[in-house]
This record gives C-alpha cells, sequence and structure tokens, in this order.
C-alpha cells in the first residue's frame, strides 16, 4: 500500500510541477535557434556567444542592409565588437539567408498557453489536413523537431495565413513534438 507519506511527496511533486507549467505558460514564449555548421560555425563561436545567446536572431526578418545596420550599430561602434571583413561576410550571409525578408520573425510577444486536452493521432491528422493542406501537402512528415522547434514553425504557418488558435497552436505543437519529436517514441 502506498504511504502516506509518499503520497504527500507525489502531491507535493504535483503541485509544483504544476505551479512551474503556469509560470511558463505566463512569459512569452522564446524562439530556439540551432547553431548552424560549416564555416560561419566558429565566426558565431568566436564573436557572438559572450554576451547573448543566438535564438533572439529569429526576431528578426532583415535584408542584407538591416543586417549590417545591427552589426554595426549597436555591436561595432556601441560595444567594440571586431570582425574581420571576410568573417563579416560569412556572417551577414547567414543572417540574410536564414533570416531574410523571406522568414517570418518569431512573435515577441506569443505566450504558449496550457492545454488539458490533446490529440490522439486520428483527430491531429484530420485537424491537419483541414488546416494546413489549404496552401501545400503535409509536410510535417519530413521533418523532426522538439516542441520549440515545431512551435517556431506553426507560428510561422500562422504568420502566413494558416487559422489557428493558440490553443491550437499548443495542441498541434504537442502532438508534433510527441509523434515527429527528435526522440521518437514510435
Ligand atoms: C559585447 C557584447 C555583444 C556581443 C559580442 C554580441 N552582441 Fe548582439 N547584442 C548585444 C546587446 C547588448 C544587444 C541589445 C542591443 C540593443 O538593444 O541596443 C544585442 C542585440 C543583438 C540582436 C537583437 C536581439 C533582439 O532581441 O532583437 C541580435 C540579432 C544580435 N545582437 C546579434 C549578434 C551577432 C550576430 C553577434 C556576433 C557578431 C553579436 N550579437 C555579438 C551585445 C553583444
Ligand atoms: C496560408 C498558407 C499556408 C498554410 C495554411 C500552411 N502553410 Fe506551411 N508553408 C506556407 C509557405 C508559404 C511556406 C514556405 C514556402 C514553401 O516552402 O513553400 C510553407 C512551408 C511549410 C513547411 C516547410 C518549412 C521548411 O522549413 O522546410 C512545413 C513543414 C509547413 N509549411 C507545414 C505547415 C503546417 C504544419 C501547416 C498547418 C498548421 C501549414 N504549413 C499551413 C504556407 C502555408
Amino acid at each position: 500500500m502506498l504511504s502516506l507519506r509518499l503520497l504527500g511527496s507525489c502531491l507535493v511533486m504535483a503541485v509544483l510541477q504544476l505551479a512551474s507549467m503556469a509560470a511558463d505558460a505566463q512569459s512569452a514564449t522564446r524562439p530556439r535557434v540551432r547553431l548552424p555548421s560549416g564555416p560561419v560555425r566558429s565566426v558565431i563561436l568566436n564573436h557572438c556567444v559572450s554576451c547573448h545567446g543566438i535564438d533572439d536572431y529569429a526576431f528578426h526578418a532583415l535584408d542584407r542592409a538591416g543586417w549590417q545596420q545591427l552589426l554595426d550599430v549597436p555591436h561595432k561602434q556601441q560595444r567594440g565588437v571586431q570582425l574581420e571583413p571576410a568573417d563579416e561576410a560569412l556572417l551577414l550571409d547567414y543572417l540574410t539567408e536564414t533570416f531574410g525578408t523571406e522568414s517570418v520573425p518569431f512573435p515577441r510577444n506569443y505566450i504558449a498557453r496550457e492545454i488539458s486536452e490533446f490529440f490522439n493521432n486520428a483527430d491531429a491528422r484530420v485537424f491537419l489536413q483541414r488546416t494546413c493542406t489549404e496552401c501545400h501537402e503535409l509536410r510535417v512528415f519530413e521533418h523532426r523537431k522538439d516542441a520549440n522547434g515545431w512551435r517556431a514553425l506553426v507560428l510561422d504557418m500562422r504568420e502566413r495565413g494558416a487559422r489557428l488558435s493558440d490553443q491550437n497552436v499548443e495542441k498541434l505543437v504537442e502532438w508534433l513534438a510527441r509523434v515527429r519529436g527528435i526522440n521518437p517514441v514510435d
């Protein structure tokens, strides 16, 4: 039989977990950017990670001149960040390619709602068919991502016109991370 003490500590843990979920749900959700491979990787590691991480790049969708400005003013001019011209060119190529005007900036104020209903596989497929095939065929099965990665993608689709409530964004993110996550369970 489960002892009262054990039951008590389980309850405390459950309450703590709920409290931390509630706290998470109240603060704005952040994007998740993966460190790129190739030569630009070491440029970023050598020059761009001593003060802040790389996730914030995703808040921007700028052309080359816009990225140049962001490197010039707050970094080179105001904070003495130094970049060799060749490194700067690599960095600008990467930034413009990944976070250029074609991309959709991650919404700064998006708050991940807590959900109490979850998709089963059948309902998720019906929902995807209804919500996601207006513009292109279903493409989620070509990808694997963690919840942050899926959230960024689904929010991107919403900014492009997919019709999704905050609640449905989170239901979809939870399901996608479950069945198309980085560590598959099926
Ligand atoms: C010396 C510290 C420092 C280094 C090194 C640095 N940054 Fe920054 N960065 C900052 C600060 C401080 C801000 C906030 C600037 C402001 O708002 O005026 C910032 C802001 C940014 C932003 C905008 C973030 C947002 O939330 O909108 C981007 C993008 C960025 N940096 C990219 C880079 C890149 C790329 C590099 C590598 C060349 C780099 N940073 C290196 C200090 C640094
Ligand atoms: C209003 C139009 C529209 C809707 C609705 C839409 N998408 Fe997209 N989707 C796009 C556009 C535009 C692109 C980017 C251009 C391209 O690759 O065709 C894209 C690209 C994608 C990609 C490829 C991204 C990549 O990095 O390779 C995936 C995956 C995707 N969409 C999934 C979805 C899912 C899941 C839904 C439903 C939640 C959805 N889309 C609904 C317009 C839409």
